[in-house]
């Protein structure tokens, strides 16, 4: 992926960003301990960031440089994935800064202004900066006001670039996402807007484009006259961990389905993109998600379920409204499934089964295409009872890799057919290990590449799925599963009304 106008040589030379700056608003949280602190550390640990490069952290707490640099090396250490080296840990967090302040502190944003001004001579970022929103959403309009406000924000007042990172949930439904899209394209340059997914950055996800437009053998079969149906699973053997303030108001369908199983559908249904442009693809998955369309019974097509106490992985697991924080009487849903369609020629009739989940048996997400059994089948019935649907199954995670399932003849003197497995392990097909998503995805924003970051228009239509999903579930209470359990029994009795089953995931 990439800007397409570097030539093949170019494009094998490690992408160095320009000399700049990371700030991080809410650095002391979960997002930041976990993931961006680590992956700034392996992006230096792979030498992948500029001389000069400087975080600077900002975050209402009482702390020196001294303190966000306990926090961060405690952070880096357990989350990095790459060999952990001192001196590159010491070089980095040498230039490490810490602003104490709240997101309504003027003085605490003025001085990170002038803080950047200082940087620009000391450490020589010629104005760059990327300004990370690692922060509960409610607070992105006091920021980027704030932003505004100092000109943090402008290109041209800096003398370098100034690009903003947005995680999501990018708004609570389409109004929402709208009024906040149109602040962000006010206060920053369009183009400097990079909505994060992070599914995108997995290797998994982007292989999709590789495994379909890269060969012959797929694409020809990749349509409502070979596939049968298609079945998304992301299960996670997890609960809400801390999160309840955040997942309570959010639930399943807004946390993961809006955006990052959305993403998966519309790389799996897009048309072919004339080139890797980053325009290119997401005017292609744009057009996908325009398609969507909904059960025309919302009731009977979707399924939302709330996990009870029960077991998972031989661990005693509480149920949802036993989690803390999560009041008793609490409707949110930890488990969605839903039946989709894709209404263009190539998708017409094909169902898409969705389906999300809190405290599933384990932790996997895949993409299962199971096609059309063959037309006809000159067999003894009973040779090819043990035979089903030809599957390709794209392993998201873990176990990373490509499954074809079909049908062979059992050894023996009769012709029995049973189904077997083609396997592609990423571990065993290639030497180099995949970056992190986060450590792929802070490097595209550093070097100003948004081919994996969705844009405006992906994320209102996304909306434009989820929103009438939760009008219809508005004053209905879930179906319950126990944790284990792969969801309620309303979910399997959804695809069984048509003759169908969920895969064994
Ligand atoms: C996040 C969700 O976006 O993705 C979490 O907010 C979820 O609820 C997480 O646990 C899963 O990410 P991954 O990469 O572990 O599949």
């Amino acid at each position: 992926m990439g800007n397409p106008l570097r030539t093949a040589q170019d494009r094998r030379l490690p992408r160095i960003p320009e000399p700049c700056a990371l700030v991080i608003f809410g650095v002391t949280g979960d997002l930041s301990r976990k993931k961006l602190i680590p992956a700034v550390y392996d992006l230096a640990n792979r030498g992948l960031l500029p001389p000069g490069f400087v975080v600077l952290g900002f975050a209402r707490r009482d702390w020196g440089d001294g303190d966000f640099e306990s926090l961060a090396y405690e952070a880096a250490k357990k989350g990095a994935r790459t060999p952990w080296r001192e001196d590159v840990w010491q070089r980095l967090a040498s230039q490490f800064q810490f602003i104490p302040g709240s997101f309504d502190d003027d003085t605490a944003f003025d001085t990170l202004a002038s803080t950047l001004d200082e940087l620009r001579e000391r450490n020589g970022i010629a104005g760059n900066a990327a300004f990370y929103f690692s922060i509960p959403p409610a607070a992105f309009p006091l920021v980027l006001n704030q932003l505004n406000r100092t000109g943090m924000a402008d290109n041209a007042k800096s003398g370098g670039w100034r690009r903003v990172v947005v995680e999501k949930p990018f708004g609570n439904d389409l109004q929402t996402a709208m009024a906040l899209n149109k602040l962000v394209d006010e206060v920053f340059t369009p183009q400097d807007v990079f909505r994060i997914d992070h599914y995108l950055g997995k290797e998994t996800v982007q292989n999709i484009l590789a495994l379909r437009f890269a060969n012959s053998l797929f694409e020809p079969v990749w349509n409502s006259k070979y596939v049968d149906s298609v079945q998304i699973t992301m299960a996670e053997d997890v609960g809400i961990g801390t999160r309840a303030a955040f997942y309570d108001s959010a639930g399943a369908a807004r946390d993961v389905l809006q955006n990052h199983l959305l993403q998966l559908l519309a790389l799996v249904g897009m048309e072919e993109p004339t080139s890797f442009d980053p325009n290119e693809i997401r005017a292609e998955k744009l057009k996908v998600l325009k398609a969507i369309s909904l059960p025309q019974n919302i009731a009977e097509g979707s399924v939302r379920g709330q996990y009870l106490q029960g077991w998972v992985a031989g661990e005693r697991a509480v149920g949802y409204l036993e989690e803390k924080g999560v009041p008793a009487e609490s409707t949110t849903e930890t488990y969605v499934a839903v039946r989709l369609g894709i209404q263009n020629r190539r998708w017409a009739g094909v169902p898409f089964f969705v389906r999300v989940g809190k405290r599933m048996p384990r932790r996997v997400t895949e993409i299962a295409i199971l096609f059309k059994r063959a037309p006809h089948l000159p067999f003894d019935p009973a040779d090819v009872e043990m035979l089903g649907n030809n599957q390709l199954v794209i392993r998201v995670q873990p176990d990373e890799g490509v499954v074809l399932k079909f049908g062979s003849k059992v050894p023996g003197t009769t012709m029995e057919v049973r189904d077997i497995a083609m396997d592609f392990q990423y571990g065993e097909a290639f030497t180099e290990s995949s970056p992190e998503a986060y450590e792929r995805l802070v490097l595209d924003v550093l070097v100003g590449d948004r081919t994996l970051f969705p844009d405006a228009a992906e994320v209102e239509q996304s909306w434009r799925v989820i929103d009438p999903l939760e009008e219809a579930w508005a004053g209905t209470g879930p179906e319950r599963y126990r944790a284990g359990e792969w969801g309620p029994r309303a979910s399997d009795e959804m695809l069984a009304r048509e003759g169908r089953a969920w895969r064994r995931a």
